[in-house]
């Protein structure tokens, strides 16, 4: 059912490698609410194809980008104007890649080269993002930026390795952008931390069903889906949260405010 929260909206999806992708779920949310937009993803991810299903689905047109690299962020918002027909009113940064730990690495023998990479890939890009937008006045009035966080930038999970560190400095870019943009253009700049989540990002980690049972039985209302997580970006995204910013916004199911619950409680009573 459509309400036509984001009629007249345009604006970038990027990270929609998969059905499972949180990116994928919420292009399809975005469609269903009236936005238009294009599909970005590393011109590595576009092998595998997939993306252009998507793009078929919601009528986006598909530009390649590796976020990291300010010259293909620059085409990417040049492009996306000039196809959407004028400025934007959101854009979703749902990135995140750790070498260290697609290739096992302990936090105690960390590759720093990797390490940076980590950096620059999951956290840094969304300052690229911001500050080529900025440059190039792609954003309206009010457009809302979004990046998805994870809880590991507050707690220590053993597992989470640099990706911590990454959450952390993402988080912290929308509070200090969030703050640059709201006095010069009225951009609004969150994260969203959001439930572990079955997709390819999170299955990468080691152990990630035993965190994903934990966290679903500390949670009150169950772990969000990647589809109850589009539906809140479309929330963030629409004109009933123009005065949200600089937040990082738990997207939990009570997750993070939780000590223990009876659920879990029972689990681990002998
Ligand atoms: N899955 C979870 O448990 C979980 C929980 C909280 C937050 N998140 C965050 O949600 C976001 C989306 O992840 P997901 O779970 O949907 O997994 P996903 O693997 O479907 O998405 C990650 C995306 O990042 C893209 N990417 C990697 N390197 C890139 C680059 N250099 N340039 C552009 N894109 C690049 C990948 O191609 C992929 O599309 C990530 O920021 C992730 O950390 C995930």
């Amino acid at each position: 059912m459509s309400n036509n929260l984001l009629k007249g909206k345009r604006g970038v999806i990027f990270g929609a490698l998969d059905e499972n992708s949180i990116a994928w779920k919420t292009a399809l949310k975005v469609h269903e609410e009236g936005g238009k937009f294009t599909l970005t993803n590393a011109p590595i991810a576009m092998r595998m194809g997939k993306i252009n299903e998507l793009a078929k689905t919601c009528g986006a047109e598909v530009i390649p980008a590796d976020a990291t690299s300010e010259q293909d962020l620059n085409n990417l918002f040049t492009k996306s104007q000039e196809i959407l027909g004028g400025k934007l009113d959101f854009v979703l940064h749902s990135i995140g890649m750790s070498p260290n730990i697609r290739k096992g690495k302990e936090y105690g023998d960390m590759n720093y080269e990797w390490y940076l990479k980590t950096l620059d890939i999951s956290a840094l890009s969304f300052h690229k993002v911001l500050q080529t937008c900025e440059k190039l006045d792609a954003l309206n009035e009010y457009a809302s930026v979004l990046a998805l966080s994870y809880i590991a930038a507050q707690r220590a999970y053993p597992d989470y390795t640099d990706m911590a560190q990454a959450k952390a400095m993402l988080e912290s870019i929308a509070r200090s952008y969030g703050q640059r943009y709201g006095v010069k253009k009225k951009v609004r700049v969150n994260t969203i931390s959001q439930s572990p989540t079955k997709t390819t990002a999170g299955a990468g980690i080691s152990g990630f069903d035993v965190f994903f049972d934990y966290a679903d039985l500390m949670s009150p209302l169950g772990n969000a889906s990647a589809e109850d997580c589009a539906n809140y970006i479309v929330v963030m995204f629409s004109d009933f949260t123009r005065m949200v910013t600089m937040q990082n916004l738990m997207h939990d199911g009570g997750f993070s405010s939780s000590g223990i619950t009876d659920n879990l409680v029972q689990r681990l009573t002998k």
